[in-house]
């Protein structure tokens, strides 16, 4: 049986809201809401309801992640300086037991060591970095294409 709409949970972490405006040179300068817009219209097409968040607290990120379990069937997230340290983002991804896709805009390989450690990434189905805004929606595009794939193997 076919699903009318995926539900899809967009997660950005600290400091995106700044996108636009912060470091352009490396983060560009495309906004946060215009990424989210794109990131509608796209689900518009592919037949996605897409919810989009920003935090910059750890635990708030967590507890849409805790809410993802039940209410959503897969996850975008850009957890941002998050993806280098947190082990309860990590913890929480794998809690929701559904897809989650991790998109950075940099090539965090490319940039400091720091940068080249996910917590997260062994817990996401796939990852997508450093085609700037784009990243978002080339890890969407992927997300719901994997959905659509598990619900036809299902049948
Ligand atoms: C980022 C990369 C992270 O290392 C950094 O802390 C960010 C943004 C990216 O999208 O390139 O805040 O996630």
């Amino acid at each position: 049986m076919a699903r009318s709409l995926w539900r899809i949970l967009v997660v950005n972490g600290p400091n995106l809201n700044l996108l636009g405006q912060r470091e352009p040179e490396i983060y560009g300068t495309t906004d946060l809401a215009t990424i989210e817009a794109e990131l509608q219209n796209i689900g518009f097409d592919l037949g996605a309801v897409i919810d989009s968040r920003q935090s910059n607290h750890e635990g708030e990120l967590v507890e849409w992640l805790h809410e993802a379990r039940t209410d959503f069937d897969g996850v975008l997230i850009n957890a941002a300086a998050f993806t280098h340290t947190s082990i309860a983002l990590r913890d929480a991804i794998a809690a929701s037991g559904i897809p989650s896709v991790e998109v950075h805009l940099s090539n965090v390989h490319a940039r400091e060591p720091f940068r080249h450690t996910s917590m997260i990434a062994a817990v996401c189905i796939g990852v997508v970095q450093g085609f700037g805004a784009n990243s978002y929606a080339l890890g969407l595009r992927g997300l719901i294409d994997y959905l659509r794939t598990a619900e036809t193997t299902e049948d």
